[in-house]
């Protein structure tokens, strides 16, 4: 059984008041809370095995070069990647689509290519995009969503042609909760010879993601969404695809054979991690989902859909409120504009309860300008959420209402 009070027992930060209230956070969608277990990994590294990894012949270097390539092979089992030399870690998601963007992209697209996008990009899967198009001159075409905020398949399709060279979409908006027919979308760009890169940062905190299964090209995550430390990301690809890229920075760890003249590259993962890697937080990464994975990917995403279910039916019950992205697959982000109250103030009144949501564009300016609105609320779950969450959210916002 899910036992979500035991499970929020595992989490110091629900110990401490917010404005001498319950510390009510609803802000996992941006950065997400990190279990004892991951505080005390990171804390014990750094007390008892600390040193560099790939560069010593001591006790202290190869234990810990042991445990940051264990913890790639804990990112292999949670993603189901065939092998562990398909991760690559780096700084975060933003840093992993532009480590494609920088490799992949400069190498294999030209300008008589084009590149779909959806309406639903945060800018970490857009502006690099647009960067490089604006470098090489191909089209970027931006795939409509319908007006509840769901992808629209039809519309995907009629984009995909033999031009189409990548498709790089986030498999759940950070805004809207929307969740993508991912398969549907593989497939069907691999039948116009399309790579696919999946934006996957809300994606993996809320369901069990199968790279091999979904077979797409490439897939991104950040750390600290999934619990763990800041400061480490993946980046999945297909170990054929990675093979083909060039680096994306030089120096330490990444080559084979330097001189005065030239230098030869190492293989995929090392050829994409140039100079001191983030060794702890690899290892933070692999306890936080070690500890996800304790508890169970299906568990923590039934959990969640009940918890999205109950917001849904609460938040609709509150008069003046109007959620922004209501599509029918959905995930645990609910974003919201209330009757005469700025999203601004309406947020500044909630942490005053003790309740923490984020408030603006959300790094996805598009998005929320395209749903008619400059700046929403949002609130976001995690594995920690209760109903009671919801319930003290849903009071705060009727007596926020009374003030205005
Ligand atoms: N991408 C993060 C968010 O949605 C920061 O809040």
């Amino acid at each position: 059984m899910y036992d979500v009070e035991k499970i929020r027992k595992d989490f110091p930060i629900f110990n401490i008041k917010v404005n001498q209230k319950n510390n009510t956070f609803l802000d996992s969608g941006a950065s997400a809370q990190k279990p004892q277990c991951v505080i005390d990994a990171i804390v014990d590294t750094y007390t008892k095995e600390y040193a560099n990894v790939h560069r010593g012949s001591y006790f202290l270097s190869e234990e810990i070069t042991y445990k940051y390539e264990q913890a790639r092979k804990t990112v292999q089992k949670f993603l189901n990647t065939a092998k562990s030399d398909e991760i690559v870690f780096t700084r975060n998601a933003t840093e992993a689509i532009n480590l494609v963007a920088s490799t992949w992209g400069k190498k294999f697209l030209s300008k008589i290519d084009e590149v779909i996008i959806t309406e639903l990009e945060h800018h970490a899967n857009l502006v690099p995009w647009q960067v490089l198009r604006d470098e090489i001159g191909f089209e970027l075409k931006i795939c409509k969503i319908d007006d509840d905020g769901s992808f629209n398949f039809d519309e995907f399709k009629n984009m995909l042609s033999g031009k189409t060279k990548l498709v790089a979409l986030s498999g759940m908006s950070n805004v809207l909760g929307t969740i993508l027919p991912l398969k549907k979308i593989i497939s069907a760009s691999h039948k116009v010879g399309a790579k696919v890169l999946v934006d996957a940062c809300q994606l993996a905190v809320h369901q069990k993601i199968d790279v091999q299964d979904l077979d797409c090209d490439f897939l991104a995550f950040s750390g600290h969404k999934t619990y763990g430390p800041t400061g480490i990301g993946v980046l999945y690809g297909k170990y054929d695809i990675l093979d083909t890229m060039p680096p994306y920075q030089y120096g330490g760890d990444m080559v084979n054979i330097v001189t005065y003249q030239s230098t030869t590259y190492d293989v995929p993962p090392a050829r994409f991690e140039a100079g001191t890697p983030a060794i702890v937080q690899a290892i933070g990464l692999a306890k936080a989902l070690e500890y996800m994975m304790g508890l169970g990917l299906e568990n923590i995403a039934k959990h969640e859909k009940e918890l999205t279910l109950y917001a849904t039916e609460k938040l609709s019950q509150i008069k003046g409120l109007k959620l922004v992205g209501t599509a029918k697959d959905k995930g645990g982000v609910f974003s919201f504009v209330v009757d005469k109250i700025h999203p601004q103030d309406l947020a500044f009144i909630l942490n005053k309860e003790g309740i923490s949501v984020r408030v603006g564009h959300h790094c996805a300016a598009p998005l929320v300008r395209r749903m008619g609105y400059e700046s929403v609320v949002r609130a976001s779950f995690g594995l920690y959420n209760t109903k009671e969450d919801i319930d003290i959210l849903c009071q705060a916002i009727n007596k926020a209402k009374t003030f205005f």
